[in-house]
């Protein structure tokens, strides 16, 4: 499983050898070589923590028309903004596993970013994949395995970027836990290079086949190399290997070194300040400037770092009517200081309150509701009034309002999101309790309602006097910076949070029914309860969004028949998940290094592998209806080998300039330039410029050119790994009373016994809608990558000799159709 040392791999790759970006990779020729050392500086250099309108800026070029880039974040929806959208979170819409929906979300937050004037969103969050059950911001991505976190990243891009808005794939790579994840010494994720491809880098891999614009390396180290100056992973993985046309950004203040992380792939720093929040020390700027001309930073990786930005740009549209930032991440004023971190106080219109949401709440809600996994159901759902309905628990209510912690950094009312630059400002908030108290006086049933999680007496005696008890309780994470009751980003235990197994137990030993929603970022152990037959229902609502309590009554009343499938596996306790899966609260040492000695097997993959019984399975989710799967048909699509083809040369040449370094007099603070306080500027001092011409020994590599990897060869890797090998067709009935949706689950099961290979492997799924005794056919399609182990020895994925089978269900364990491709070799 793990790996301590990351090989050099020099130089880095140039952008533009793709045909898909041939006219960006054009246009941005055409404008970088009319720039100055200095204005390319100023594109690759953020202007220094609150001197713009956005979380992230970058310095503009003017006198060529190249504005400031606005990066914000983040993953469900406009931060620091307003008249926006909260969205469903990552986990939730993972937890549809919904492909439209997917799609539909990303367009609509791609939407809602362009109408605010942002050119980056940083999102969507694929990294955590989810290792650790507990760590801090799993919730931001789709589910605890690869192929969903892939499915949902790469739909979610599409949607984001078909509205001209750069999406950003991150954080690149395996920054699983919030503790020590930020600093020169931050933990190293140790991992080989199998498990790499097949887990960590596989939605990396996803995205970048859908285009992705803007990569984000992470603040952790891999294999005791920081990710940002990593050129394994950044120029030998992702440029090379997966042809990434983009750039690469920092995260923010995760560049710890300067040439360093430029020859190492590093394109773009962010906020601009280098070793401190706001210092204005920045590692790039002058320094690169300086690096340029002394030539420690050979102008050629300049050059290419500044044409991937431009290109980006180009490529998105964003050269035609795109709107500038309308708002303002430092201040909800309309007219306000436009340098907010500076002492400069001139003044302007900030925030425009652009109206961006258009009819978002509609689909918002649908998600929120079509993401509710039931995962109990004892003729106790859907409900039919009138009756008397007792609400309990904090989390049913709007405590002190949803916006009263900055970026959402305390549980408290109904939970909708988790905490961190991964969370909005709600515009609105729809609570549980409204929502059932507005549908329940359609009906004339009658609510009592106790929120309070410490009146269990109160609630005892009330529970007693109802038909029906809905009893809410929760589990909440989020960002490190953020520490919120002990929890320091990372949640220190996967237990229900504020007491809520305390109050089940007052309410369900008192009440005729009980059913238990649940709010969380992530597992929660249920075992206090789960099984009590005084608890008659379970339904899982994850992190709905501003629609919350509008979608769980569409589910609870059955205008939703529910399909949401759990995103990853609730075990018996924190144990069953592995001796690996809790999260490093001690450091090992100095930097801690986290050894992904588990290789393969998180989640379901671990469970399945040691034979333990989960409480309940990845993907599993009940319905009101019931399914029949029949059909099975499997259909070879093109002659198997085990290796795919070589890969092809590339399609298209990348610019090559014939920039020369200038004269000093040129990168100097121009005669009679007013700078604006506190902003990070690309020129150097007259008094001291400190330009000493090398020679400086470029790393290893640069002599010798690291042969390519051979996986490479386009956007994505090999094209050949993408060929549909087989197609494989079933069909589902609805064979219950009702209409509702499944979701097919296709796994595959590889049979050589002489490479180690998890039980199953999730490698497709598709949900239908269907009438009731309505029948539909499914077609999964498994590419060559789909049914390959990646072969570190060769360097390349191979379809293993053996066979595999395939199996598809309604979950990782409920299966009910097998077959097998069968191959020559
Ligand atoms: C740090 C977070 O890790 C990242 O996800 C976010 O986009 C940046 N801060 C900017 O807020």
């Amino acid at each position: 499983g793990a790996a301590s040392w990351s090989p050099p791999y020099y130089p880095a790759p140039k952008g533009g050898s793709s045909a898909a970006w041939a006219d960006a990779y054009e246009k941005a020729y055409e404008l970088v070589s009319q720039m100055t050392l200095v204005e390319k500086v100023n594109i690759t250099t953020g202007i220094g923590w609150a001197m713009g309108p956005c979380v992230g800026n970058t310095g503009p070029v003017e006198r060529l028309g190249f504005p400031s880039i606005c990066l914000q974040d983040g993953p469900l929806g406009v931060r620091f903004a307003d008249k926006n959208t909260a969205w469903p979170a990552g986990i939730t819409i993972g937890a549809t596993w919904d492909k439209e929906l997917m799609y539909a979300r990303g367009d609509g937050l791609g939407a809602e970013f362009r109408g605010k004037g942002i050119n980056v969103i940083l999102g969507p969050a694929m990294g955590p994949v989810g290792r650790m059950p507990a760590g801090g911001r799993n919730w931001e991505g789709f589910g605890s395995d690869p192929y969903l976190q892939g499915v949902g990243a790469a739909l979610t891009i599409e949607g984001i970027q078909d509205n001209g808005v750069i999406a950003t794939a991150k954080h690149y790579i395996a920054n699983e836990q919030e503790h020590f994840r930020q600093s020169a010494n931050a933990i190293s994720a140790n991992i080989d290079a199998r498990t790499l491809h097949e887990v960590y880098l596989w939605p990396f891999q996803d995205s970048v086949k859908a285009g992705v614009g803007a990569v984000m390396c992470s603040y952790n180290q891999n294999n005791n190399s920081a990710s940002c100056q990593n050129s394994w992973l950044q120029n030998a993985i992702l440029k090379d290997e997966l042809g990434f046309e983009g750039f690469i950004m920092s995260d923010w203040l995760a560049q710890y070194s300067g040439v360093a992380s430029v020859l190492a792939g590093m394109d773009m720093t962010m906020p601009g300040d280098g070793l401190a929040w706001d210092d204005r020390i920045s590692l790039l700027g002058p320094e690169l400037t300086r690096a340029v001309m002394n030539s420690s930073v050979p102008m050629e990786r300049l050059d290419d770092m500044v044409t991937r930005i431009v290109a980006t740009w180009y490529k998105f549209g964003q050269d035609e009517d795109y709107p500038e930032p309308n708002f303002n991440s430092w201040t909800n004023a309309t007219v306000g200081k436009i340098y907010y971190g500076s002492n400069d106080n001139t003044t302007g219109v900030v925030n425009e309150h652009v109206e961006v949401r258009g009819d978002h709440a509609t689909l918002a809600r649908k998600i929120a509701a079509d993401a509710i996994a039931l995962l109990k159901n004892e003729d106790v759902l859907p409900l039919a009034g009138p009756m008397k309905i007792g609400i309990y628990g904090e989390d049913a209510g709007p405590g002190n309002g949803p916006n009263v912690c900055i970026d959402r950094g305390c549980n408290q009312g109904t939970l909708a999101v988790g905490w961190g630059s991964g969370a909005t400002d709600f515009t609105y908030l729809i609570t549980p309790l409204e929502a059932i108290q507005a549908r329940a006086a359609e009906d004339g049933s009658v609510v009592t309602a106790i929120l309070n999680n410490t009146k269990l007496d109160d609630m005892k005696a009330s529970a007693k006097e109802q038909d029906i008890c809905l009893t809410f309780v929760n589990a909440d994470s989020g960002e490190g910076y953020i520490t919120w009751n002990g929890l320091e980003g990372d949640r220190n235990d996967i237990e229900t949070q504020l007491g809520g197994n305390e109050v089940i137990a007052a309410v369900s030993q008192n009440c005729k029914k009980t059913i238990v929603v649940v709010h969380s970022v992530g597992p929660i152990i249920v075992e206090q309860w789960a099984q009590s037959h005084r608890v008659q229902g379970i339904l899982w609502a994850h992190l709905p969004g501003q629609e919350s309590g509008n979608a769980l009554v569409d589910v609870l009343y059955g205008d939703v028949n529910p399909s949401g499938k759990l995103p990853y596996t609730i075990g018996k306790s924190l144990a069953d998940y592995g001796p690996t899966a809790g999260v490093m609260y001690v450091a090992n040492g100095n930097p801690p290094q986290q050894d992904f000695t588990e290789g393969l097997y998180i989640d379901y993959r671990y469970f399945d592998k040691h034979d333990i019984t989960p409480r309940y399975e990845f993907g599993f989710g009940l319905s009101y209806t019931t399914f029949e799967f029949s059909n099975l048909e499997v259909e070879l699509m093109c002659p198997l080998t085990p290796l795919p083809a070589p890969r092809p040369e590339p399609e298209s040449t990348p610019p090559t300039y014939d920039s020369e370094i200038p004269d000093i007099s040129e990168v100097l603070f121009p005669e009679g330039f007013t700078p604006i306080d506190r902003m990070i500027y690309p020129y150097l001092n007259a008094t001291n410029p400190n330009v000493t011409v090398g020679p400086y020994p470029y790393p290893e590599g640069y002599e010798k050119p690291h042969p390519l990897m051979p996986a490479g060869g386009a956007e994505g890797g090999n094209p050949a790994l993408w060929e549909v090998m087989y197609k494989v067709t079933m069909i589902i009935e609805n064979t219950g009373e009702v209409a509702g949706a499944e979701v097919a689950q296709l796994y595959v099961q590889f049979q050589n016994k002489n490479i180690d290979f998890p039980v199953r492997v999730l490698r497709g799924f598709e949900k239908v809608y269907l009438e009731p005794g309505e029948c539909k056919q499914v077609c999964f399609e498994l590419t060559r990558r789909d049914l390959s182990y990646y072969n570190a020895a060769i360097e390349n994925w191979e379809i293993p000799s053996g066979g595999i089978g395939i199996a598809i269900g309604q979950s990782s364990r409920k299966l009910h159709l097998r077959g097998n491709l069968r191959y020559g070799f």
